[in-house]
């Protein structure tokens, strides 16, 4: 049996905050305790001065994805090593029904593609055709530890669905132990917007903004919540932006519905300002919802630490800047001349934990305990991967990370892992970063060294989503 003894850490949970050694015996937390003795075997770790957490739980990202206009440039493979190498050692990505065919072969695309995944993968469907085959293969999927899915209230032709069809998925998730997760921004009065904005010449990626504004994100999160309350399911915004839209979750949540939320760091840290950037820069920033102003964000801290917002994912839907590579359509220079045509997403999945870490706890008073939470324990509570994930207890799976809350770092781009060719976070100063990455008991990331493999990454059959 491998056993590894990792000694003298400052271990943080969503609840717990002290000094002790964790053994693991094959892939598993087997003894917490003090003065733990090295059993013959055992590679003994010094995390003496560093925090000992769970491995973060990005529960949204779009690996080697194809939106329909564009690709995203990550593998499986290089995604989650980047994902590794920022502490997250799982990953629940989204898998996506092609119109026309049903939801299972949408699920057997995505599980061949997450092969290579170097950390323990997860899946969300993306549903586009709501009628009664796939409303049965929900139910199908959901057996097999698929128990949620996305549905969009915008992209109108694309990805979008109408509120009856929306309203049956939501029957069918609230019924069976799924939940489901809405894209809340209203397409169509956006659609017009957009038009119009092309039509009088003003394509720079400013407008991608100006044509999506936080009351049509307001507005779609206050219509998909009545219809999920009518449905009786629970309902998870993704990538909240708006202010407009964290007062109708926090609404929900105070009549008491199971509505959740998260954000993602770009909403935290960027502000529409970043559109302006000199030349085509501002296209690095286009995904939806759009960046919003200060208020919005201030709004958004508020709601972290208020409960109102419970997870913080990265949305990791990255698209070169530049050419991709190897023939790959499209990058965001698609859009030079018009911003309509930029493909929609930003990558960030490496730069998680040391951004919410920094701007979190260090600037924004969140305890260490709520930075774990919101990045690691609700996200796997929401999703049916608790307390196999998102903790450190006996017999939770050994995703550990080392964590040292003093260095301090400057994100570069060029030293990250994805394959994408820029950050939106490029200079950023900070402190508090990720040491050493633990996999299910195998030391996946040593510094800057990386000792995991494409392919050791796990599919994880998740069990009711949004029962907490
Ligand atoms: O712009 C974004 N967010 N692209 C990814 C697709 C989505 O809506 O999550
Ligand atoms: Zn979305
Ligand atoms: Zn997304």
């Amino acid at each position: 049996m491998a056993s590894t003894l990792i000694k003298n850490g400052r271990i943080v949970t969503a609840v717990d905050d002290y000094t002790a050694d964790i053994l693991i015996e094959d892939d598993r937390v087997s003894m917490i305790g003090r003065n733990l003795p090295a059993a013959g075997q055992a590679r003994v770790y010094d995390a003496g001065g560093l925090l000992v957490l769970p491995g973060g739980v990005d529960v949204h990202t779009h690996l080697d994805w194809d939106f329909g206009v564009a690709r995203t440039v990550d593998t499986f493979g290089t995604g989650t090593k980047a994902a590794a190498f920022g502490g997250t050692t799982t990953v629940v990505d989204f898998a996506n029904q092609t119109r026309g065919e049903g939801l299972l072969p949408g699920i057997e695309n995505w599980r061949r593609r997450a092969e290579s995944a170097c950390v323990d993968v997860g899946a969300h469907m993306i549903v586009l055709d709501v009628n009664r085959h796939s409303l049965a293969e929900m139910t199908t999927l959901i057996r097999e530890g698929v128990t949620s899915f996305k549905l969009f209230t915008a992209y109108p032709g694309v990805l979008m669905v109408d509120d009856g069809a929306l309203f049956k998925a939501m029957r069918v998730a609230g019924g069976s132990g799924a939940m489901i997760c809405v894209h809340a921004e209203n397409g169509p009065v956006i659609q017009v917007l957009v038009e119009e904005a092309v039509a009088r010449g003003d394509t720079a990626p400013t407008h991608h903004a100006l044509t999506r504004p936080s009351s049509m994100e307001g507005e779609a999160t206050h219509r998909t919540i009545r219809l999920a309350e009518l449905a009786a399911t629970p309902l998870y915004v993704v990538h909240l932006s708006a202010a407009e839209a964290l007062t109708a979750v926090t609404q929900a949540r105070d009549q008491g519905l199971p509505v959740y939320a998260e954000t993602c760091p770009h909403y935290l840290f960027l502000t529409v300002a970043d559109y302006d950037r000199p030349g085509f820069e501002g296209a690095k920033y286009v995904m939806t919802p759009p960046l919003r102003n200060q208020a919005h964000q201030e709004a958004l801290w508020r709601g972290l630490k208020t409960n109102d917002l419970q997870v913080v994912s990265t949305d990791h839907c990255p698209f070169c800047f530049n050419e991709q590579p190897y023939g790959m359509k499209f990058s965001k220079q698609q859009g030079r001349n018009d911003f309509s045509k930029i493909p929609n997403g930003a990558p960030g999945v490496e730069t998680r934990l040391p951004l919410i870490f920094d701007g979190g706890v260090r600037q924004h008073g969140l305890s260490l305990n709520r930075f774990v939470e919101l990045t690691s324990t609700a996200p796997a509570r929401l999703f049916g991967l608790f307390p196999r994930k998102g903790t450190i207890a006996v017999g939770s799976d050994a995703d550990i990370i080392l964590f040292d809350p003093d260095e301090t770092w400057t994100i570069r781009g060029s030293e990250g892992h994805s394959r994408v060719d820029y950050t939106m976070f490029e200079g950023r100063r900070g402190t508090g970063r990720v040491k050493k990455v633990f996999l299910r008991g195998q030391l996946v990331v040593d510094g800057t060294e990386w000792l995991g493999k494409e392919g050791m990454g796990e599919f994880l059959r998740r069990g009711a989503s949004g029962r907490i």
